[in-house]
């Protein structure tokens, strides 16, 4: 394992992502052992002037949320951790001065065999991410003769089309090496999505059935009950397509679709997933349902007359040879009657039916990503009883009952 000072900054660190997600995040990682207090420093940046304890206190309540009791030493320990520095995204000096800190932070911690690591979170609107890379490139890199690295990690929204996100990477390709950058989707670090591998490519079980010739459709959907809750001024941007679809919910498609990868590294999973996105048929426009919730135009970040989305069912159709005629159900909401993000794969009818039981239902396989993460089976079973009749039932594997106190919740956000 690499060892030496690691310097996470979260840039943006006042903002409503950093303090709902990342640092919340960070905690998780810091309370599970992954950031050693002798090696870590965290540093927040932002253009508001704040001490550092005035951003200590507003992170800390979004920190416990999801903890039990009890951890209120591991709270206060964690955020002595974190530095505040501020500065603006687009001139030297903020950055220069975050780099001074950085330094006097790898001063005291290396000892002679150290090496540094800097680790930049944007937390910030992609429209600033270039000049943010600029800026660290100019006054933030590694400066370790002992070696270490520079990395960046961003996240969606990664330009708004095709023609945008390209000249985003453009620009960030003239600073950084494509393995300083790191593009990635929360949905991925959540226990269930991670699952996705090892269910199907470690189950004996599914390898026959996972295929044309006995599902009958796939529906991966994301259902939220608030709205916009103050996100409104970004989300009226994007939209629920670009802001759950094409990166939360197409992630999850590709698990379920792909093909075994020749190994787990990164480049065989991707190699597979690009396979599986490339097959996809142009989505026909009667396939495609959108919506906008009753009162988001209410919000005062939201125009008066926005036709944004909030709401869509998409169909895909996935033209290879264990899909085809497939329907893969994409729907994802926002202020909805209820919060649940789930897989449901539904197999077709067993042909020849003796028990005349199509009205139990189908066989059905079922990944609860949350909240209250579980994997069940609906079967059909006899009802127990002397007359041969049938009954719908489970076999469930709630990981709230089957893990019991493990840290499974997931690491990249809480
Ligand atoms: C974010 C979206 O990427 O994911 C939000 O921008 C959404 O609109 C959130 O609320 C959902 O994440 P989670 O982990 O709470 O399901």
């Amino acid at each position: 394992p690499e060892t030496g000072c690691l310097s996470i900054i979260v840039l943006g660190a006042s903002g409503d992502l950093a303090k709902k997600k990342t640092f919340p995040a960070l905690f998780n990682l810091y309370r599970q052992g992954f950031l050693q207090s002798n090696e870590v420093h965290i540093f927040g940046y932002a253009r508001t002037k704040i001490s550092d304890d005035e951003l200590r206190s507003r992170i800390s309540g979004y920190l416990c949320k999801d903890a039990s009791t009890g951890h209120s030493e591991d709270v206060s320990k964690f955020l002595q951790l974190i530095k505040y520095v501020s500065g603006s995204y687009d001139t030297e000096e903020g950055f220069q001065l975050l780099d001074k800190e950085i330094s006097e932070h790898e001063l005291a911690k290396n000892s002679a065999e150290g090496s540094s690591r800097r680790l930049f979170y944007f937390a910030l609107p992609p429209s600033v991410y270039p000049v943010v890379c600029k800026m660290i490139k100019k006054c933030c890199m590694n400066k370790s003769d002992l070696g270490g690295w520079t990395r960046i990690v961003v996240e969606k929204p990664f330009g708004k089309d095709l023609e945008s996100s390209e000249r985003l990477s453009a620009q960030i390709g003239e600073l950084f090496e494509e393995p300083q950058i790191y593009r990635i989707d929360h949905y991925l670090g959540k226990e269930l999505v991670q699952n996705m591998l090892v269910l199907r490519f470690a189950n004996r079980l599914f390898l026959p059935l996972w295929n044309r010739d006995n599902i009958a459709n796939v529906q991966i959907v994301f259902r939220e009950d608030f709205g916009t809750e103050g996100r409104g001024g970004y989300f009226d941007e994007y939209g629920i397509i670009r802001d759950i679809i094409q990166n939360h919910l197409l992630q999850v498609l590709c698990l379920v679709a792909m093909e075994k990868p020749v190994s787990l590294k990164p480049e065989h999973i991707r190699d597979e997933k690009v396979k599986v996105l490339q097959s996809v048929l142009p989505i026909k426009d009667e396939e495609v349902v959108l919506g906008q919730y009753q009162g988001y135009r209410d919000d005062p970040t939201v125009p008066d007359h926005s036709n944004t989305p909030t709401f869509a069912t998409v169909v895909l159709h996935i033209h290879n040879e264990r899909w085809e005629g497939v329907p893969f159900i994409l729907k994802a909401g926002k202020a909805l009657n209820s919060r649940k993000a789930e897989i449901r794969v539904q197999f077709k009818d067993v042909p020849g039916d003796i028990f005349k039981c199509k009205k139990q239902g189908r066989n059905e396989f079922v990944i609860r990503l949350q909240p209250s993460e579980a994997i069940y089976m609906k079967l059909t079973v006899k009802q127990p009883g002397l007359e041969m009749s049938t009954a719908q039932s489970e076999l469930d594997l709630s990981y709230r009952q089957r893990y019991q106190g493990l840290p499974f919740r997931r690491l990249m956000s809480a």
